[in-house]
């Protein structure tokens, strides 16, 4: 067997638990990532927060786990893996690891005590409001938005900085929103319609998507945060 290959370990492969951070990323702050209802048991949902992706799961007691989508084995991303009652399993070497982001078995050395060094990279993570909110280093709690419905999660391809601006501009009866950056060059809207009313918070949304994309950067406020 070749090093790191199905069971030992490569100190390598250790993770980085601070990312660089993504210049318009805001390391103190809470992002939504998820809405409560995507992240459903035995399911591990995928997203990308600050150029950082991010697989989410929940525990059997419902606990939401927010790990970078990375095995700290040999890299394969563990929301292709999968949910094993408490525990994630990556689904290259099967390793496993629990809450918290331990590893706690390696099948290709099954007698080993695993090294406490091994563990998955872990995020921050909280649950309000409906939604599902992490951060590099969050302070105090997220948002709070106003009571209502969870609202379909909006891609859109203009930086978090340029969609944040064009929510502030403009009047949202019945909504009450908040940008996940993703990427330098794209966001994600999410948040809930207060008053219940989905289907015209989508089509809000989606109206907001066509004015945003379609105007240019400086239509649309400059590229700051870009
Ligand atoms: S890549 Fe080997 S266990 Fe995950």
């Amino acid at each position: 067997m070749s090093a790191n290959d199905g069971g030992t370990f490569d100190a390598g492969a250790r993770p980085d638990f601070w990312p660089d951070f993504w210049p318009g990323f805001s390391p103190g702050d809470w992002y939504a990532i998820a809405a409560d209802h995507d992240v459903i048991p035995g399911h591990i949902y995928r997203t990308t927060l600050g150029g950082h992706d991010l697989a989410v799961w929940r525990t059997r007691d419902g606990t939401v786990q927010i790990w970078r989508d990375r095995c700290p084995h040999r890299g394969v991303r563990l929301s292709l893996g999968e949910v094993a009652g408490d525990e994630l399993r990556c689904q290259y070497h099967a390793w496993r690891f629990a809450r918290g982001g331990a590893c706690t078995y390696i099948p290709a050395q099954p007698a080993m005590k695993v090294p406490g060094t091994i563990h998955a990279e872990v995020w921050p993570a909280a649950e309000a409001g409906g939604l599902i909110w992490s951060g590099i280093d969050p302070q105090g709690a997220p948002p709070a938005l106003p009571a209502g419905t969870v609202v379909r999660a909006l891609p859109v391809a203009r930086p978090a900085a340029v969609v944040a601006e064009a929510l502030a501009e403009t009047d949202w009866p019945g909504l009450a929103l908040v940008v996940q950056p993703a990427d330098a060059q794209s966001a994600i809207v999410r948040g809930v319609a207060t008053d219940g009313d989905c289907l015209a918070a989508d089509r809000l949304l989606r109206a907001l998507r066509r004015r945003i994309e379609q105007n240019g950067p400086e239509q649309n406020g400059g590229e700051r945060g870009a």
